[in-house]
């Protein structure tokens, strides 16, 4: 089988957090003390992905670029593609044609942050699942602000409803996306909804009707954590904070990731420390090379 490529979209206009988002894209606000994207990124990197493409607007990209470069301090490969428009969701997958050649591949949206036991062990299943569709299913209070899932009484999925207005279900579907090879193609046939968008449920409908969507539910032990309003932003901030100084543990810092993954070297991981020699996050980088 192809190896899953990664993809990161981190477009959009963010004009729910205007001013904020007016001088600077909202996949790089900060969430405690790392940029937005580092989070998606690093659960892409505990799904065994390497080649990812990051897909931003054509303002934006040198700015992630100055962040992140070219992927290799973390062992990674990165292609930068420009989304002219936000054209909605399942434009991605036309934009990254070329760069997934035919692959599967694993979307992530580059607002959403996903922190859990057990991560790495349920995106390996769904890597494993080389044809079809893998989504992931989290249960919120406010299930009208996303894509729903409607479940039938024998489980199988009826149907997933972009912010319906009756959801039916408490389940939102997150903003991971396992996809096999096919997604270009079939992305290619949906038509724009009517509020001219190329929607991400029109696509997963596409593998829903030929039987090969999968819905994953995670558990109550994750958290799904929503970045779309000033509040949820600081509040998902402050969880980060909160984790991070009672176990003294990083929660999503590809530096570390790339280490444990065996994807940089000691002496690479060392370097990276370096650069961040005059904070807490170099002494950190510096503390797990020695351990
Ligand atoms: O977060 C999960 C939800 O994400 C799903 O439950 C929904 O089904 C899905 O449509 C999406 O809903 P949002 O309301 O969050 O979509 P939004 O338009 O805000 O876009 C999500 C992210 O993707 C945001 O960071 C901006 C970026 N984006 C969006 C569009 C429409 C792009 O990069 N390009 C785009 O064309």
């Amino acid at each position: 089988m192809t190896k899953r490529k990664g993809i990161i979209l981190a477009g959009g206009s963010g004009t729910r957090l205007w001013p904020i988002t007016m001088g600077v894209s909202k996949q790089l606000l900060p969430l405690y003390d790392k940029p937005m994207i580092y989070y998606p990124l690093s659960v892409l990197m505990l799904g065994g992905i390497r080649e990812i493409a990051i897909i931003t607007t054509p303002e934006d990209q040198t700015q992630f670029q100055r962040l992140m470069g070219d992927g290799s301090q973390w062992g990674l490969s990165f292609t930068w593609i420009v989304q002219p428009a936000p054209d909605g969701l399942a434009q991605a997958y036309l934009l990254a044609r070329d760069f997934l050649n035919g692959a599967p591949s694993a979307m992530v949206l580059g607002d959403n942050i996903f922190f859990g036991h057990g991560l790495p062990e349920t995106l390996a299943a769904a890597d494993a699942q080389p044809m079809g569709g893998t989504v992931f299913g989290y249960r919120v209070a406010d299930p009208e602000r996303y894509g729903v899932v409607d479940f039938a009484p024998d489980g199988t999925v009826r149907s997933i409803q972009e912010k319906p207005e009756k959801p039916p279900s408490n389940y939102a579907v997150t903003g991971l996306y396992y996809l096999d090879g096919r997604a270009p193609d079939l992305a290619e046939t949906v038509r724009p909804s009517a509020r001219g968008e190329l929607e991400i449920v029109d696509l997963l409908e596409k593998y829903r009707s030929e039987g090969s969507l999968r819905v994953e539910r995670m558990g109550r032990g994750y958290a799904w954590l929503d970045t779309g309003t000033h509040g949820s932003l600081l509040d998902a901030g402050n969880f980060v904070r909160t984790l991070t100084d009672r176990q003294g543990l990083q929660v999503g810092s590809p530096d570390e990731i790339a280490w444990r993954s065996g994807f940089i070297t000691r002496e690479a991981l060392l370097k990276r420390a370096d650069t961040f020699r005059k904070n807490d996050y170099g002494r950190y980088l510096l503390g797990i090379a020695s351990e």
